[in-house]
């Protein structure tokens, strides 16, 4: 079987290019590189053995996209493509709704033409916008979203959605909380090319000085300390989710077009005992700032996941420990190569 992984060189992409790999799949990567390096496709190679092809190309771009859909012959897609930051989103609007959406309606499209018969979408816990309780199973209903990114994540899934009609393809839309950590070997891990946005390498970032300090975005909220709560999920059980997926479609155990799954480790974790957590398992100190809330930030959220180990036979397998450690490895190879 032969899977498309758009965004194939960006962090949940890269691991989940090792897992398929390992499970026997044949991978294609595409990524045009706008926050990522195509030299962790070496580390993909190295841990696993295998080879794959790459194109460096824009999804924005139709007719690059439909060409390569023509030559392949893909079984499935998995559609990590997308700009991710959640404040960036906010002062850049037209390039989120641009990037996000545009990717998407080609590689669905393509799909579509080229007889995919499964499609997987990486959609976001930021669809459910500010909830007032957690956890959140796959019924809760949608608040406004909080920022521009939520929203391109909201019309991904409509789209998926109202075009599925049209299409004899399946397609499962995974809801991630929060990936974090980084692969075992210590030879990949998060490594975006625009700065860090997301907590855990913020984390590892300012252990380790590459960063004089960071900041607490928040300590009014109304939760335990004061800082927002998250459900942080390894990368690594998140990749593991995406084979699952493909299996389950591939193997025609999903009767309806479309399912949707949240992905997430069930448990809420502040920003606080997160950090805490790090400063735990890796007895690295570090500065940090107590600063006002930021733009687009939702005050709690966990998950509920047990529809995916009920149907997809999912459950993660690492703990926050894990995910800490993993990710300082990480960091401090990287930046013993820097
Ligand atoms: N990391 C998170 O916290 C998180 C949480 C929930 C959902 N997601 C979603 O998961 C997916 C993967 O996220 P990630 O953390 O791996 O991000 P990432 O930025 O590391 O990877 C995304 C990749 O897509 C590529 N890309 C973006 N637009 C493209 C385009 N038009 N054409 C070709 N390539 C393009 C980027 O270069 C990057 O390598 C995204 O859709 C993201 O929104 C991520």
């Amino acid at each position: 079987m032969k899977i498309l992984v758009t965004g194939g060189t960006g962090y949940i992409g890269s691991h989940t290019l090792v897992d398929l790999l390992e499970n026997e799949f044949d991978v294609v990567s595409i990524d045009n590189g706008m926050n990522s390096e195509v030299s962790v496709l070496d580390a993909v190679r190295q841990i696993t053995g295998r080879q794959l092809t790459h194109y460096a190309i824009d999804l924005c771009d139709k007719d690059k996209v439909d060409e390569i859909f023509a030559k392949e012959n893909f079984d499935g897609v998995v559609h990590f493509a997308a700009l991710k930051s959640v404040s960036e989103s906010m002062s850049q609007p037209f390039l989120y709704f641009r990037n996000n959406l545009n990717s998407l309606l080609n590689t669905f499209e393509a799909a579509k033409l080229y007889g995919v018969k499964a499609f997987i979408f990486s959609s976001s816990c930021t669809v459910y916008g500010n909830v007032s309780e957690s956890p959140v199973d796959e019924n809760t209903p949608w608040q406004e979203a909080a920022s521009v990114y939520g929203r391109t994540k909201q019309m991904g899934e409509k789209i998926i959605s109202h075009c599925s009609s049209e299409t004899t393809m399946q397609s499962i839309i995974l809801r991630y909380f929060n990936p974090a950590g980084a692969h075992s070997s210590g030879l990949m891990g998060e490594s975006p090319k625009n700065m860090a946005q997301n907590l855990v390498p913020v984390i590892t970032e300012t252990a380790i000085g590459k960063r004089p300090t960071m900041k607490v975005f928040g300590t009014d909220y109304p939760t335990r300390d004061g800082s927002c709560i998250r459900d942080f999920i390894h990368v690594c059980d998140l990749a593991a989710a995406h084979t699952l997926a493909l299996h389950h479609l591939l193997q025609h155990k999903q009767k309806d077009k479309i399912d949707v799954f949240n992905l997430g480790m069930g448990e809420g974790v502040s920003v606080l005992e997160a950090i805490k957590a790090f400063i735990g398992v890796t007895g690295q100190n570090f500065s940090y700032e107590m600063a006002p809330r930021r733009d687009g930030d939702v005050t709690a959220i966990y998950s509920n996941y047990s529809k995916a180990r009920q149907i997809l036979g999912w459950q993660p397998k690492l703990t926050i420990r894990d995910i800490m450690h993993s990710a300082w490895q990480w960091e401090v190879n990287r930046t013993k190569k820097q």
